[in-house]
């Protein structure tokens, strides 16, 4: 089958980490008789640069044109770049988040899994790692403070600035379906994730997550407070299935999720709609000050294409393939520097970025 992938390569790490990615699937095409057709797409610091804008409505166009998108990275180093001189709406996140909400991608997908083979990588108490985890993280993402009012003004004399943190009952009902659909294919537990002893928007939040769980009666419904699942995670991160959470703590929780993972290059994403495209996006950062240095973690972006090609594509048998094909590298003791065992711990061999999408496809 054919198929149109649009590659947002974006910047710093992005580039290297999406040439792994698309070795990856040429292999895939070549052993399973598909042909990806590749549309590089601009967006963030790159695009600022080459058009003056983060995204441009070309640049949605051709992304909406696409079967689905793959994306490696935006941004750069927010203290020193000329990108986050510009006026907010200018800078390369912005590009991020009008794709997201020109598309209506609202779910977005991130599962944390602790590699057997990465425990000596995990920072976690040895136990817990021994015990491993295997969540996923519901996080709403067209929705709450990222895309609610904002204003900086004076008030009184002072600088003021303000955010909002809105949600409608559809917004929080949709969110909450596609976190309990998940459950029902997973281990059959969600834990919504809120401040509701605090913030309004959570007490709607809880109340809407409880009417959609009545249709749902073999999947059990936990509410924690965020501040408690920051913990909780740490302490016992085996007891998440399904993580429900909106936008913010989504964002926040994502990356602490994926630290015990060993490494924030090892998590994937997979930002989706109502119809079956996808933007396919590694949960991880820019990290300009390793960017072209052949060091980074392609992992993240591998899996996220694992995860075009079963969401998007219902290649499921071609996802597996990706995925065993990770797990046999790790097997064979192949680390990129970020998930090294810690000192004394196992023996492995350590490759950079372009070594280890080879060593992937190799396995293939
Ligand atoms: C993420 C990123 C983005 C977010 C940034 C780059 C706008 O941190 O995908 O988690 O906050 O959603
Ligand atoms: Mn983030």
């Amino acid at each position: 089958m054919d198929f149109k992938v649009g590659v947002i390569a974006g910047d710093g790490i992005g580039p290297e980490v999406t040439d792994e990615a698309w070795k990856v699937l040429s292999k895939v095409g070549e052993k399973f008789g598909h042909t990806f057709h590749r549309t590089d797409i601009l967006m963030g610091g790159c695009s600022i640069d080459a058009t003056g804008e983060p995204l441009t409505d070309e640049a949605i166009e051709t992304a909406k044109a696409q079967d689905a998108v793959l994306m490696g990275s935006i941004g750069g180093n927010t203290s020193t770049s000329p990108w986050y001189k510009l006026p907010p709406q200018k800078r390369p996140e912005a590009g991020l988040l009008k794709l997201r909400k020109s598309l209506n991608l609202f779910a977005n997908l991130r599962p944390a899994y602790l590699y057997p083979q990465l425990k000596e990588a995990c920072p976690l108490k040895e136990a817990t790692a021994e015990a491993g985890f295997d969540m996923l993280i519901m996080r709403e993402l067209t929705g709450g403070l990222y895309f609610g009012a904002r204003k900086t003004h004076e008030v009184n004399g002072l600088m003021t600035a303000e955010d909002t943190l809105t949600y409608n009952e559809e917004e929080i009902r949709r969110i909450a379906k596609r976190g309990f659909d998940v459950a029902m294919k997973r281990r059959k537990k969600v834990i919504s994730v809120d401040k509701a002893n605090v913030l309004d928007s959570s007490r709607l939040w809880r109340k809407v997550v409880e009417e959609v769980a009545a249709d749902y009666p073999e999947v059990t419904l936990e509410h924690m407070l965020v501040d408690n699942c920051a913990m909780q995670l740490v302490k016992d991160p085996a007891q998440f299935d399904v993580v429900l959470t909106e936008n913010m703590f989504g964002d926040i929780l994502s990356d602490e999720a994926a630290m015990i993972t060993g490494s924030l290059g090892m998590l994937s994403s997979a930002s989706l709609n109502e119809t079956k495209f996808g933007l396919y996006e590694p949960s991880g950062g820019s990290a300009p000050d390793i960017a072209g240095m052949d060091i980074a973690n392609p992992i993240a972006t591998i899996l996220s294409a694992a995860m075009m090609l079963r969401y998007s594509f219902d290649l499921d048998a071609e996802a597996d393939a990706i995925e065993e094909a990770v797990r046999k590298t790790l097997d064979d003791g192949i680390r990129t520097g970020d998930i090294m065992p810690r000192e004394g711990e196992g023996s492995v061999t350590k490759v950079g970025c372009s070594a280890m999408g080879d060593a992937i496809v190799a396995r293939l």
